[in-house]
């Protein structure tokens, strides 16, 4: 690797993937764990708390609102083996215990912090909460969480009624019996937790299947909280109680590690502590159709969360078609498969992912572009993408743009790995949103790498 001011050139390996690397925690489950923490009873300790931007950026919202924080390190009451990296404690201000805002919360880059806080603003008593945040996500979308809050009662105001900055009033809230119009986790969470302060209940109908991380913290917290096929139905609450948690490997971090191993010949890798939560692992079942070489292996269960040790092996990959039915249990991850496609044989189709041009970035127009860049065959649908495979990757003098998205500067890290000529990532500091040493973790990796 070398460069310079956000540039970095991601050379070829020069062999397999090889060895052992933990990938950071759950960048979903980390925000959901503060924020239910932060309504809890009494503190909570979190172990393996991500650290990264995204997650900070809901501390800080947080600690806005009057949470505490603090980072435990050292032994002190834990054993150093179980938790080399500290342990986030959270004070827990009860239901409706935040204060007044001591200013606006900034939620950065991260939609989640964006979208989620809402439903626990909203039923704090009587306080007025601004959020905002960076240019990527005032572009984003947030008339999916306005409009049925606004249908349960909440005072929320957006500008030109559907970006950021919004304005939360709290006050009263009452029941909906929504069903979304896309699949989204962050609007389904978002108004479950309002849920919690609701007069009455709240039923919310998820289109096709998103991760349910919400739904399974909540439950171990005493909310009381019942899943019938896509519905989900919560009813208000008096009390939450969340135990101490430790949070699993991030698959969609791993992804990037998977994928590479999967396209570049001789690789093994072992990626051990890793969420394997169903609603999140369309990634492993489209590369296994394609022919992907994983394995589960020592699964458990950690806060209700299942996780595993992942073993990636390369081998050779097939075309596959992936369509809306599991798009959203792998819409963060759906980018790496132009990458795999362009080494497998036969066509790679996405289709039913329309929800990728609102992420960080376009990320149907970032992915097209760049991977045309660098000597893919890809070309844009209005949904998704096709790739037409089995060339590889080229590389060469084209620089591959980040977009300022951390998820589209990581592809195009293991873009050049996979490459026969290297890949230039331009604004390669993005990946500081949820891997700050995605490099460090590649290069050992790689072996070889310089
Ligand atoms: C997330 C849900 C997904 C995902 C995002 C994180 C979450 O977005 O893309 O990176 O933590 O709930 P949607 O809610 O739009 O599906």
């Amino acid at each position: 690797m070398a460069g310079g001011s956000g540039s970095i050139l991601f050379e070829p390996a020069k062999a397999g993937l090889r060895g052992t690397v933990i990938v950071p925690a759950d960048k979903s489950i980390s925000h959901r764990a503060a924020m239910i923490a932060a309504i809890s009873d009494r503190p909570v300790r979190i172990k393996n708390f991500l650290q990264a931007a995204d997650t900070l950026s809901t501390l800080h919202a947080l600690q806005v609102c009057g949470v505490e924080s603090r980072e435990e390190t050292g032994a002190g009451s834990i054993a150093a083996s179980e938790q080399p990296d500290g342990v986030m404690v959270i004070e827990g201000m009860g239901l409706r215990g935040f204060h007044r805002p001591k200013g606006m919360l900034d939620a950065g880059n991260s939609g989640t912090t964006m979208r989620l806080l809402p439903g626990i603003l909203c039923g704090q008593d009587h306080h007025s909460y601004k959020l905002d945040g960076d240019l990527s996500l005032r572009l984003r979308p947030m008339d999916r969480i306005v409009n049925p809050l606004r249908s349960m009662g909440v005072d929320i105001k957006a500008s030109q009624g559907r970006f950021a900055p919004l304005v939360v009033n709290a006050g009263k809230v009452h029941g909906i019996d929504y069903e979304m119009p896309v699949a989204s986790a962050q609007v389904k969470s978002a108004l479950l937790l309002a849920g919690l302060f609701s007069e009455s209940p709240v039923r919310v109908t998820e289109p096709s299947v998103c991760r349910d991380h919400t739904e399974r913290m909540l439950a171990a917290a005493g909310a009381d909280i019942e899943k019938k096929g896509l519905t989900t139905i919560i009813k208000p609450a008096s009390r939450l109680q969340l135990d101490d948690l430790t949070i699993p490997g991030d698959l969609s971090s791993a992804a990037f590690f998977i994928v590479a191993a999967c396209v570049i010949p001789g690789s093994e890798i072992i990626l051990p502590d890793v969420g394997i939560n169903p609603t999140r692992t369309g990634l492993i079942d489209i590369l296994k159709e394609m022919g992907a070489d994983i394995i589960i292996e020592n699964a458990y269960e950690a806060g209700g969360e299942p996780v595993a040790d992942l073993r990636v092996r390369s081998s050779a990959l097939r075309g596959v078609k992936a369509g809306a039915d599991i798009s959203g249990r792998a819409i963060d991850e759906l980018p790496l498969l132009a990458l795999a496609g362009a080494f497998a044989e036969g066509d790679t189709v996405v289709s039913g992912a329309a929800e990728l041009k609102v992420k960080e970035s376009d990320r149907i127009a970032g992915l097209v572009e760049n991977m045309s860049l660098i000597g893919v065959d890809i070309k844009a649908t209005p949904d998704g993408f096709i790739v037409h495979g089995g060339n590889g990757v080229e590389g060469g003098i084209s620089r591959f743009k980040s977009f300022g998205d951390h998820r589209l500067a990581m592809l195009g890290a293991i873009a050049g790995l996979a490459s026969r000529s290297g890949v230039v990532v331009q604004g390669f500091e993005s990946v500081s949103v949820s891997y700050p040493l995605f490099a460090v973790d590649l290069r050992l990796l790689a072996g070889g790498l310089q």
